[in-house]
């Protein structure tokens, strides 16, 4: 549904965004998750048709929006990260205004502005004046405005920013439902908010893509093991070496020791759970066994590794990792 190619923009010297391909597929929540300055605002602004790119190009529906931008922006629905905001109109009065610029016929109007309201949760202050709603209401508008004209693909600049954790989570419950009726994008450089929306994840750093996937296919395949924690008590050189023959087993190593009870980390092979086997080789050598558990690396331990290692480990990790904007990295 949207196909970005090898995108390039760039601000004078400031190369903003650098060779950016992805696709995202009819239906799907797409999370573009990234630092400030990432350059997911002026990639979105690009798909949108708002600002055109200096290389590359970006397909919406199968228009090229530089090319046929009134078709491809007719399926499109935007929530920039700073909404505009006509303090003085009412819900209504503002969702009208939007539709009539969007050419939503007249006659539908009516019907789209209260299907919308009542899809973002905004039907009961439609005549209050967006001033004096709060900032949940406001977004949930903005939200409401972008999908006026029935679109296809929905747009969303960092839809949660600046709200309460209730309103987030109620603007998230929201966007999940959108799944399936619309593709969705949606920017955010919180965590959580990609594994908790998102089926899939688009992550950029300094302009480029450096790794996607679904939340969990990521955590996989950059840890490349899988970790499990041993907490035994006996003699530490022989409960190592004992672990050590465990088939799936790649390494074992201590992590900490009190008294006579010892801390093992144990490394094996990727999707190879050898729980069962690791606490029978402790128990059935006499050995007393306190705790047993897997150790993943968190979402946030991946972003960090992905966004602050250097470049040469960022060129390799790419050549590990089925991401666009590898090339384009490799050249600077
Ligand atoms: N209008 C502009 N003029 C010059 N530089 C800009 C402009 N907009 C964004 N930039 C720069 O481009 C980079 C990417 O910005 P942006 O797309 O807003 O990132 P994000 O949305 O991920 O925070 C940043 O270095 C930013 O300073
Ligand atoms: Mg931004």
């Amino acid at each position: 549904m949207i196909e970005v190619e090898n995108l390039t923009k760039r601000y004078g010297p400031t190369l903003a965004v650098s060779g950016v391909s992805f696709q995202v597929q009819k239906g799907e929540v797409l999370g573009f998750l990234g630092p400030n300055g990432a350059g997911k605002t002026t990639t979105m602004r690009i798909i949108t048709g708002f600002l055109s790119a200096s290389s590359g190009r970006v397909r919406v529906a199968g228009f090229d929006v530089a090319e046929a931008p009134l078709e491809a922006k007719k399926r499109v629905g935007y929530l920039p990260e700073n909404p505009p905001v006509y303090t003085d109109m009412t819900v209504n009065e503002y969702l009208a205004f939007v539709g009539r610029i969007k050419g939503v016929a007249r006659t539908e109007l009516k019907k789209r502005i209260a299907e919308v309201s009542e899809k973002c949760a905004v039907a009961d202050v439609q005549n209050r004046q967006i001033g004096k709603l709060s900032k949940g209401y406001r977004q949930r508008v903005g939200l409401a405005q972008a999908m006026i004209h029935n679109p296809e693909v929905l747009i969303l600049d960092e839809p949660t920013a600046g709200l309460d954790p209730k309103q987030i989570i109620e603007t998230r419950e929201l966007i999940k439902g959108l799944a399936g009726q619309h593709t969705v994008i949606l920017s955010t450089h919180i965590l959580p908010e990609v594994s908790k929306t998102c089926q899939r994840v688009v992550v950029i750093n300094k302009g480029t893509v450096v790794a996607m996937g679904a939340p969990d296919e990521l955590t996989a395949r950059l840890q490349g093991y899988g970790t499990v924690l041993v907490t035994a008590e006996g003699p530490a050189p022989e409960i190592t070496s004992k672990l050590q023959t465990v088939p799936g087993v790649t390494l074992v190593e201590q992590r900490e020791s009190s008294g006579p009870r010892i801390t093992l980390e144990v490394h094996t092979e990727k999707n190879h759970d050898v729980r069962a086997e690791l606490a029978r080789a402790v128990v059935q050598s006499g050995w007393g066994l306190f705790e047993l558990k897997t150790s993943g690396m968190s979402l946030e331990d991946i972003f960090l590794k992905l966004t602050t290692r250097d470049l040469g480990e960022e060129a390799a990790a790419q050549k590990e990792l089925p991401a666009g904007g590898g090339e384009a990295k490799a050249e600077n």
